[in-house]
């Protein structure tokens, strides 16, 4: 494999704890779990007799196989909350759409059990007031699926995610942090989906707790084949758990690949920003000619042509006219550049140390 001098190799502490969760031994054939294709969501401007609407996602197509684990990272508003929402069926989709095993979903119920999002804050997402036993088994009673011995499937879950079987008489403030994460997964693995949805799923965790989850989450991946759609603005983590990356940039898909090639040759140069700017051990190893410059510019003033032209440390004229395609790089990989395939060659990065 190529390696692109720009981008250290060198892992954070977290990621050093963690055992490997990239997996290419699962079988990813076939129908994917979930595919979203041509996915685009507008949402009201707001104000007063506005009928204006803002295009939050772009004509986003990515899927996850069986087994798979894709990562979507991005800056804050980039729209993968919106995503996210999208696929479980609380945000409505302009055009395109979100299919399950290949089929349209119809039934929201359904589409519920079968994927479960995991939430960014564990402890405020689980209600106050319900025993952990209570919390972990409620989904049950939510789908109305039967469950004929309570305490033993809460006991079955605990067990499941490594905890206890007296924490299921603890209410959520008595839970340390890494323990309310692993309720949290413990209730979204109780009707046993095939695709979690986990929204930054090691935020506000310290380093060896976010280790803790990760494995956790690898370790289910391997025993129960579950697929993960991953959102997380974490690089050091995405290398850890995404088989792949999509990187989105105001509501579009800017980047998307195999997680090892890009991180070794980013074709993107919004994705090599990314990277570079991951905190290194050693400062020497910043590269300032990649620093992104300013602030993500409002959905409200889209610049004109490429998108990330404002910010970009790379643009050309025509960057600033016409607007790139997600062009193929190679097998597997697409990048929105127009100067996407010399980027993953090295040809504009090549600046000597
Ligand atoms: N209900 C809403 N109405 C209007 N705009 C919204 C709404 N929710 C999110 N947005 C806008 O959509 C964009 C994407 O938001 P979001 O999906 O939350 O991004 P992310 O999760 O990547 O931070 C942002 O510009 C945000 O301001
Ligand atoms: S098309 Fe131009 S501005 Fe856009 S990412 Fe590529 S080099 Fe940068
Ligand atoms: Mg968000």
């Amino acid at each position: 494999m190529t390696t692109n001098p720009l981008v250290s190799r060198s892992l954070t502490p977290t990621a050093n704890n963690l055992i490997s969760f990239n997996n290419r031994d699962l079988p990813t054939v076939g129908t994917p779990v979930l595919d979203l294709q041509n996915l685009s969501v507008d949402l009201p401007l707001g104000g007063f007799l506005s009928r204006a609407r803002l295009p939050i996602l772009q004509d986003i197509s990515l899927s996850v196989g069986r087994g798979e684990s894709l990562a979507l990272v991005g800056e804050s508003g980039s729209g993968k909350t919106t995503l996210a929402r999208a696929v479980m069926g609380l945000q409505a989709v302009t055009s395109g759409r979100v299919l399950f095993d290949g089929q349209p979903v119809t039934d929201l119920a359904r589409l519920r059990r079968d994927a479960a999002m995991m939430f960014q804050d564990a402890t405020a997402s689980l209600s106050p007031r319900l025993t952990v036993g209570s919390l972990i088994t409620e989904p049950f009673r939510i789908h109305r699926q039967p469950l004929p011995d309570p305490a033993r499937t809460a006991r079955d879950l605990l067990a499941t995610v490594g905890l206890p079987p007296a924490i299921a008489d603890r209410y959520p403030h008595e839970l340390s942090g890494g323990q309310a994460r692993r309720v949290g997964v413990a209730r979204a693995l109780a009707l046993k989906p095939r695709l979690v949805i986990a929204d930054e799923p090691t935020a506000g965790l310290d380093v060896s707790v976010q280790a803790e989850v990760l494995n956790l989450m690898a370790d289910l991946r391997r025993d129960m084949g579950l697929a993960y759609l991953i959102i997380t603005h974490n690089l050091a983590l995405v290398r850890h758990v995404a088989d792949r990356i999509a990187v989105l940039y105001l509501g579009r898909v800017v980047e998307e690949g195999p997680t090892a090639q890009v991180f070794a040759a980013p074709a993107h140069p919004y994705t090599a920003s990314l990277i570079a700017a991951e905190p290194k051990p050693d400062p020497r190893q910043r590269r300032a000619d990649l620093a992104i410059r300013g602030e993500v510019p409002s959905v409200l003033r889209r610049p004109k042509g490429c998108e990330f032209h404002t910010r970009c440390p790379l643009v050309q004229d025509l960057c600033r006219q016409t607007a790139p395609q997600l062009y193929p790089t190679a097998p597997d990989r697409k990048a929105r550049c127009h100067f996407a395939n010399q980027q993953t060659q090295g040809e504009h990065h090549a600046v000597d140390h």
